[in-house]
């Protein structure tokens, strides 16, 4: 079977689109309707704040993404906005990193659908389409203005809100957006998706379709990383949402599944694991990996080392647990023998090399 998947239906993208958006939004405003703007905390106070074009009732809302997003943040989110609001918004509209347009998302689902965000965590539980949202990146690497997921740590499990509702309505790539990320970050970050690229395209799901959009995201990642260009925004916000709409067709493979373990066990951030363990995968993606150290030493990056010594045996195993739970990802790997080639062990050992 074929998945029929949806995409997000409408785009646009140039510097300077940001200005857009108030005509954008237009459309979707009805008569006493309101617009609630999800904002990275970060960008408080900065000019971006400014420019948000504000009508009528509008809010701002400030996230935090110091952690990842939980769903007990989405459930006080809601309850805020219905709090605050007479009726629905018209429309949620997320900026920021991959994480505030994750809560945006998940917030734009949680309007119209009872209960708490844990509820939705799995694969296509959502029945009711979400309020109209929008997503616009100011850091790119993640593939989350595209993905059809939103990535929540819940009190069980970290798993994100699959389904065709989890997507937004419109994104806006505005690349001068991506000014003033540090250094570190932005790195992290475009790793997650050159590493997309790696483990969509070395994979054993890759087919014609994801391997036409992960070498173009890859070929990005390399002049973004390895070249010098003026450009190299714009690049890095296409090579995101090629990367994202890869792996939506194949799957993500070993680094993923490791960095799952080391985030769910020690709190550590997506992409600043992605590096972790990548670092640590040499059997699986030579190629990759080698080319991903010629990036680090050209932006002169340290990576944190040693995160997993002083664990316990019992947070040792968990960590084993979470990461080899991710099937899709090591058949993706590996191939279908894939549980008899990473045993426990093996996996524990990469862990532990971390
Ligand atoms: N939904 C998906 O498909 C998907 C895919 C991969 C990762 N994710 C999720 O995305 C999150 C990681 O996203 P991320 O790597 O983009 O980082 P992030 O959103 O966690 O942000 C990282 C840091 O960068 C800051 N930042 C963002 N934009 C900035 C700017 N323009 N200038 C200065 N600072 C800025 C943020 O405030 C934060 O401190 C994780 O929660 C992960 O689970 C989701
Ligand atoms: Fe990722």
């Amino acid at each position: 079977m074929y998945r029929n998947f949806a995409i997000v239906p409408r785009i646009i993208f140039g510097r300077g689109c940001f200005a857009q958006v108030d005509d954008i939004l237009a459309e979707r405003r009805s008569d006493g309707g309101s617009m609630v703007f999800i904002l990275d905390d970060v960008h408080r106070g900065r000019p971006l704040e400014g420019r948000i074009p504000l009508r009528g009732d509008d809010a701002i809302l400030h996230v935090n993404v110091n952690d990842e997003p939980k769903t007990s943040y989405i459930d006080a989110l809601v309850a805020q906005i219905r709090e605050m609001l007479p009726r629905l918004p018209d429309g949620i509209v997320g900026i920021g990193g991959g994480a505030t347009l994750d809560i945006a998302k998940a917030v734009a689902l949680l309007l119209t659908n009872p209960g708490s965000a844990a509820d939705y965590q799995g694969w296509d539980l959502i029945k009711t389409p979400a309020v109209y949202k929008v997503g616009i990146p100011t850091l790119s690497g993640t593939g989350a203005e595209i993905s059809r997921t939103t990535v929540l740590t819940g009190p069980q499990k970290k798993l994100g809100i699959n389904s065709d509702f989890t997507l937004f309505d419109q994104i806006v790539l505005d690349p001068e957006l991506l000014a003033g990320v540090p250094k570190d970050q932005w790195f992290y970050t475009g790793m997650d998706c050159y590493i997309h690229d790696v483990e969509s395209l070395q994979g054993t799901y890759i087919n014609e379709f994801s391997k036409s959009y992960g070498e173009k995201s890859i070929d990005l990642c390399r002049q973004v990383f390895l070249e010098d260009h003026p450009d190299k925004d714009d690049k890095l916000m296409m090579a995101s949402y090629f990367g994202g709409m890869s792996i939506a067709y194949s799957q993500v493979g070993a680094c993923h599944a490791l960095s799952y373990g080391l985030s769910f066990i020690l709190g550590i951030h997506h992409g600043i694991g992605c590096c972790i363990a990548f670092d640590q995968l040499d059997e699986f993606y030579p190629d990759g990996v080698a080319e991903f150290r010629q990036m680090m030493a050209r932006h002169d990056i340290a990576l944190p080392r040693q995160v997993t010594v002083g664990l316990s045996d019992d947070e040792m195993e968990r960590m084993v647990t979470v990461a080899l739970g991710l099937a899709p990802l090591w058949e993706n790997c590996l191939g279908p023998d894939w549980q008899r080639l990473m045993t426990r062990e093996r996996a524990r050992g990469l862990l532990q090399r971390m």
